[in-house]
């Protein structure tokens, strides 16, 4: 029998705690022992909960009781999770975590101490919630050379766009349904604003390249500016917009960005909706794969923590390796990406498209019944050109007190 903590008892630790009771006689057969759980530290009681008389309040307890080998951290943020997982590992317990903000934060230094130590510093559930990627990089993967990571990787975020692009919803009221469901982040700013997406993609780049990555080296533009106009310019181009994290490989030159892209219906990550989480991934010998699945929520998440639980009492006395040093990994300015850009202009399509496409190039004009603007679809070139010739073009309308460019959304059509 190994013993077991929760630290948080929120909807994921509330979550493993259902399952580590419900299963666990599953769960001994894979971990070739049964794993009981002795305690979950919260600030709260929960008097009418089934682990009533497991709750403590004082983190010593856990860090000074030598039973404890397996460690879940689902507390969420910095303070105090950090100091408590990595004292944790410094007496020698196994620790999994669903926490992205730490991994991304602290992961380097983490990873290090879990080495040393001997023991495992598992995250599964950090990013895609129930889908198998980070498990599936270090080990399905072991043998591929990654060219690139794009993921829908934020649920909350999912279920607005696509909320926005059927039902026509506005933005504030898809958002409180995504909180209502328990999908969202204390702070929903992490989720709208990409800064969620941003510490998934953080890691996933870092987990590819073997590199500690920075993430806030990562460009990161959120959904807060997209509206129900962008979806009737999608809808006309049988395309949606969604949220991606993308790191894309290439030699010592890797692009790493969060931003919402207008894709089309042959896209591969089209088809993922609501609070669903895709992550498509491109290797040299395979090409591409997709992983798919619930990326939020309380039994998905639970499910990675709890397979993450199987896997470090299955390796009770060895290290795991996987993860990334402390090498540093360069993230390419935006400047130097490519894409094709998706821009709605203000005014009449019959007097300003032809200036549109003199200075941006061959693309796509598209215009909506009755709209006072028109959108354009440019050609493939790089951000920094795209952004300069955006400029050339808006600042002389702004001169005249004219509206300009009304949006921008990368495009992949
Ligand atoms: N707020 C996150 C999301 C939770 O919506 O995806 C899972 O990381």
């Amino acid at each position: 029998m190994i013993y077991a903590v929760i630290m948080g008892y929120g909807t994921i630790g509330s979550g493993v705690a259902e399952i580590l009771e419900r299963d666990k006689d599953r769960i001994a057969a894979g971990a070739g022992q049964e794993i009981q759980l002795k305690y979950v530290l919260d600030l709260r009681d929960f008097p009418d909960s089934p682990v009533a008389d497991k709750i403590i309040h004082d983190f010593q307890t856990i860090e000074e009781d030598s039973q404890v080998k397996l460690v879940v951290e689902t507390m969420g943020g910095l303070k105090p999770s950090y100091s408590f997982v990595k004292a944790c590992l410094n007496a020698g317990k196994h620790v999994v975590t669903s926490n992205k903000a730490l991994v991304a934060a602290h992961g380097t230094e983490l990873l290090a101490l879990a080495k040393e130590k001997k023991v495992n510093f598992f995250f599964e559930a950090s990013v895609g919630g129930g889908i198998p990627i980070i498990r599936t990089l270090y080990r399905c993967l072991l043998g591929e050379e990654i060219q690139e990571i794009t993921g829908i990787l934020n649920g909350t975020t999912n279920y607005i766009l696509t909320k926005m692009d059927k039902e026509g919803s506005l933005f504030d009221d898809a958002l409180k349904e995504a909180q209502a469901l328990g999908y969202a982040e204390q702070n929903p700013e992490a989720d709208v604003e990409g800064y969620d997406t941003c510490r998934k993609i953080a890691i996933l780049s870092a987990m590819v390249t073997g590199k500690e990555v920075n993430y806030e080296d990562i460009y990161t533009e959120g959904i807060t500016r997209i509206t129900d106009m962008d979806f009737r310019y999608a809808q006309k181009l049988n395309a949606s917009v969604k949220l991606f994290g993308t790191s894309r490989i290439d030699g010592p030159v890797v692009h790493a960005w969060v931003a919402p892209v207008m894709i089309g219906k042959d896209h591969p990550l089209y088809g993922v909706s609501d609070v669903y989480n895709g992550i498509l991934v491109k290797s040299r010998m395979l090409g591409i794969s997709m992983y798919y699945g619930s990326g939020a929520g309380k039994l998905p998440t639970a499910s990675a923590v709890v397979a993450d639980l199987i896997e470090a009492a299955q390796n009770e006395a060895y290290h795991v390796p996987l993860g990334w040093n402390s090498e540093r990994l360069s993230v390419a300015d935006m400047g130097s990406f490519s894409s094709r850009y998706f821009v709605r202009i203000a005014g009449d399509v019959s007097q300003r498209a032809d200036q549109v496409e003199a200075l941006f190039g061959a693309g796509e004009v598209v215009v909506l019944d009755g709209a006072d603007e028109f959108a354009f679809i440019t050609p493939r070139m790089r951000e920094a050109d795209f952004k300069e010739k955006a400029i050339a073009l808006d600042i002389p309308w702004q001169k005249e007190g004219k509206q300009g460019i009304l949006q921008i959304i990368r495009a992949e059509l």
